[in-house]
């Protein structure tokens, strides 16, 4: 008899609808509808960007510049699309934990307009050439950079009081991933955009502090305590160990805080300042291998019902890129191959490979896993399907493209050839990367329809009590 073989295993439709106060449902697919905006204005301009590698004189006007667009690219799925997205699942995972209503709605819907405002200003002053003096990830205009602080500051307002006023006895691990995400980017914007002290090498010490805080002490810990809530959530089971996520915790404060100048090994700032990063670069294996582990172990046993899920594979691969991506930061950091590797493509390979292979697809399991639960309707499973499938081999082409092709590049300059031989050499690659960011940008696409699809139902008003009653 035939046995029948789906290519897939059949997904499973969600049945345990949650019961929430409509206007936080509703606060949080504005802050998602936002977020994805900016990501499919983000990456077409990154898609255009990686297509005038290919071809440089498509399009030649001032405003269309690489030197305007990348960081209209790099600001705008940095603040507009990752950290939306981010705040958004936080606006519910921090009441939820806390046993509290959201200390605030109105602030946090507030909050919503002014980070847009911030963003939008940022970018049209870069479209215009003005920008904050050049500094990588802080090109934004200084005004427009304070008003993402408020934006900022008012989200861990709203966040503390919720916290503090929680009606469980501890703290739960999500949420001092997220506090302590919120608390360190103010310290960082801040530190960033004051400018008195910072005069020449400084500048750079500085540069490097501000670059990798931003995506080691805002992204990373913030999606991690996320994902502390949605894993746990899909397995129906706890974390495996309280014990390890404080460990990644702990470790990742004070390793990670400390790394920073290893965006400049090699460079003309102290040689013990450049040691000390490379140490604790290494030694966060420690902390992604607490944090990797905990996931690991959490879904040992139940890789079934991660089959089954359309959430979990999203989450699986941000683990496991979580963890090899970082890893190979840690490699990066080594004098022996930083000096193969830097000023390369495959410094863009890592940051694509850890941005969007860990942050972005762990963004996309919380959403998925959050909104149809939420608002009682689920996209089609074959497009979520495409949209897991487009988004990763889009990724992987992107990734292992610019990983060989910047090795080649960088043993082109160590050889001594001349420079236009590494250019030369590139093309095939950029090609490449042109193909894997065509199935990225329409996976992206396909994502806006998903959560169309997942829009609200406009009903009645309905609050709810802390007991979850309808009043
Ligand atoms: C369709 C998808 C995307 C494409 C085609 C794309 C393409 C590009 C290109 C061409 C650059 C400039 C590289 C250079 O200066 O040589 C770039 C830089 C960058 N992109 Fe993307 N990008 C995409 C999506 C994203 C997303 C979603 C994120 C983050 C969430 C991201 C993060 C970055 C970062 C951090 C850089 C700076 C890299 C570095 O300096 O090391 N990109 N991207
Ligand atoms: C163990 C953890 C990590 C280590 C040790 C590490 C190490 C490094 C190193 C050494 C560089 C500089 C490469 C060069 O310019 O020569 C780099 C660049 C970068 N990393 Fe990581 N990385 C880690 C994790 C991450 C994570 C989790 C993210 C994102 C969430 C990330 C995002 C980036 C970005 C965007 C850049 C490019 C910065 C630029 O524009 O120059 N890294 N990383």
């Amino acid at each position: 008899m035939a046995v029948e073989r789906p290519i897939a295993p059949g997904k499973v439709k969600i049945d345990d609808l949650i019961n929430e106060d409509d206007r936080l449902t509703k606060l949080i697919y504005s802050y998602l509808v936002s977020a994805t905006a900016w990501l499919i204005f983000g990456s077409l301009v990154g898609l255009y960007l990686a297509i005038r590698f290919i071809y440089p004189d498509f399009g030649v006007a001032q405003w269309l510049s690489f030197g305007r667009l990348r960081p209209i690219h790099t600001n705008v799925v940095f603040w507009g699309w990752t950290s939306l997205a981010m705040i958004a699942l936080a606006l519910y995972v921090i009441p939820r934990t806390s046993q509290r209503p959201l200390f605030s709605i109105a602030l946090a819907r507030k909050a919503l307009y002014v980070i847009n405002a911030s963003i939008l200003i940022g970018v049209i002053y870069l479209f215009m050439g003005y920008n904050n003096g050049g500094q990588e990830y802080r090109e934004f205009i200084w005004p427009a950079m304070m008003l993402f602080a408020l934006g900022i500051i008012s989200h861990t307002l709203n966040f503390y009081k919720t916290i503090s006023l929680r009606g469980t006895k501890e703290i739960y691990i999500s949420n001092w991933y997220i506090l302590a995400a919120f608390l360190w980017t103010i310290v960082v914007v801040v530190i960033a955009y004051i400018p008195w002290y910072q005069n020449a090498l400084g500048e750079t010490v500085i540069q490097g502090y501000y670059m990798h805080m931003g995506v080691g002490m805002w992204f990373t810990p913030l999606v991690l305590g996320l994902t502390y809530y949605f894993l746990p959530l899909l397995l129906n089971k706890p974390i495996y160990s309280y014990s390890l996520g404080v460990l990644a915790f702990w470790t990742q404060m004070v390793f990670y805080s400390l790394i920073g100048a290893h965006h400049f090994v090699f460079a003309p700032i102290p040689w013990w300042l450049q040691t000390v990063a490379i140490v604790f670069s290494i030694g966060m294996v420690i902390t992604l291998t607490a944090g990797t582990g905990n996931f690991l172990l959490t879904m040992k046993g139940s890789f079934r019902k991660v089959a089954r899920s359309y959430s979990l594979p999203f989450i699986l691969v941000g683990v496991i890129f979580y963890f090899l991506a970082s890893a190979q930061g840690s490699l990066e950091a080594l004098r022996e191959f930083n000096q193969l590797w830097h000023f390369t493509n495959y410094t863009i390979a890592h940051s694509h490979l850890t941005m969007y292979g860990f942050v972005v697809f762990l963004i996309w399991g919380g959403i998925y896993a959050l909104l149809p639960r939420l608002t009682g309707k689920e996209p089609s499973h074959l497009l979520i399907g495409i949209h897991f499938w487009f988004a990763l081999l889009g990724l992987l082409i992107y990734g292992f493209a610019l990983m060989i092709g910047g090795t080649m590049q960088g043993k082109s300059w160590i050889e001594g050839l001349p420079f236009i031989h590494s250019v030369e050499l590139m093309i095939p690659y950029w090609i490449w990367r042109a193909v894997g960011g065509t199935f990225m940008f329409t996976s992206h696409i396909i994502f806006a329809y998903n959560l169309y699809k997942m829009k609200p139902l406009p009903h009645p008003h309905k609050q709810i009590d802390l007991a979850g009653e309808q009043i």
